[in-house]
């Protein structure tokens, strides 16, 4: 697939979302009967979505030369991690959404506690999930050991803690109505969006095996990409079709949030947007055809309209 020369990222993103749908729908199912609160967890973590994270941490286990399977229970938290991120954003005290994926946020179809609390037991049970992969508490063959598992813990949850995603989080809330400088902003992206994207590319490469050098190059290309993600999603705030990203348009100026448009217009962002992903390419030029995946994935990012 990755050495054809017309790489079918449709195609790709499809098998891959499968694969990870049919692995979190596992962990769900196994879980004891269904309660409200795994209702609520099923209900946000099953009802769509690209599955970008966990999709960029299979693929980059895959561009080290390694087994993407032994990364998959890392790839399932970081969906987790992100569901459970995007249900407290939504919440009526953070950016007030009813529409995510195409249905009713979290508290609009359940309540505002059922979502809370939705939201607490996706990220815990994203940690469950690295605890027990294989390899994690006792030796597997062809896994990573506990050890490596034991990185993957501490990159991730520095990652979405509070000088990651979650300070990200704050500075997005406290700049409401406030202009920030050029600075302030890409930190704030960077931190809110760019770092779980970051997290997903090195524990990927990490459980691949990767070579230092290999993990530096696609922790660069995770920085560019993750920043022109959420300059793209910014974009699509104003410029999307509602219908086709599942989620409400015009919000960001509704809500007098920081974005790049606000700061740049359109214009001068979309080229800027285009800039980082020549720059992502360019930290992996030296990658053979194995990362051709995370070559066309970095053009999906500005190129998307979801
Ligand atoms: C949306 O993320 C929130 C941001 C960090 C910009 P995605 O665009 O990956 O959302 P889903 O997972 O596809 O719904
Ligand atoms: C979401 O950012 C970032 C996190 C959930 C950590 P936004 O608030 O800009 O994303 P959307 O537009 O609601 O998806
Ligand atoms: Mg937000
Ligand atoms: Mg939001």
């Amino acid at each position: 697939l990755e050495s054809s020369a017309i790489f079918d990222l449709q195609l790709y993103m499809s098998e891959q979302g499968a694969l990870v749908n049919g692995a979190l729908a596992r962990i769900l199912d196994t879980q004891d009967e269904p309660t409200p609160i795994l209702g609520a967890m099923t209900y946000s973590l099953m009802g769509g979505g690209k599955r970008i994270r966990p999709i960029l941490c299979l693929a980059a286990a895959r561009a080290v030369g390694g087994e993407p399977a032994a990364a998959l229970p890392a790839a399932l938290a970081l969906e987790m991690i992100h569901t459970y991120s995007l249900i407290h954003d939504d919440l009526p005290a953070l950016d007030d959404d009813a529409l995510r994926r195409g249905q009713p946020t979290c508290h609009t179809r359940f309540d505002e506690p059922t979502a809370i609390l939705a939201g607490d037991a996706l990220l815990t049970l994203a940690f469950e999930t690295l605890a027990d992969a294989p390899g994690a508490t006792k030796p597997a063959d062809n896994y990573p050991d506990a050890g490596q598992w034991m990185q993957v813990v501490a990159i991730i949850s520095k990652a979405v803690g509070y000088k990651g995603m979650i300070e990200g989080q704050m500075q997005d809330l406290d700049a409401e109505g406030k202009i920030l400088s050029m600075e302030a902003l890409e930190t704030m992206h960077a931190l809110k969006t760019g770092a779980l994207i970051e997290a997903s590319v090195h524990v990927g490469a990490l459980l691949g095996n990767g070579a230092a050098e290999q993990i530096d190059a696609l922790r660069s290309y995770a920085r560019k990409i993750g920043l022109a993600f959420q300059v793209t999603d910014d974009m699509l705030n104003i410029k999307g079709d509602p219908d086709i990203m599942g989620k409400a348009v015009g919000t960001d100026r509704e809500r007098r949030k920081n974005t790049y448009p606000t700061l740049l217009g359109l214009t001068k962002t979309e080229r800027f947007a285009h800039c980082l992903v020549e720059a992502a390419l360019q930290a992996v030029e030296s990658f053979d055809n194995k990362a051709q995946p995370l070559r066309v994935l970095a053009r999906y990012i500005v190129e998307r309209n979801r």
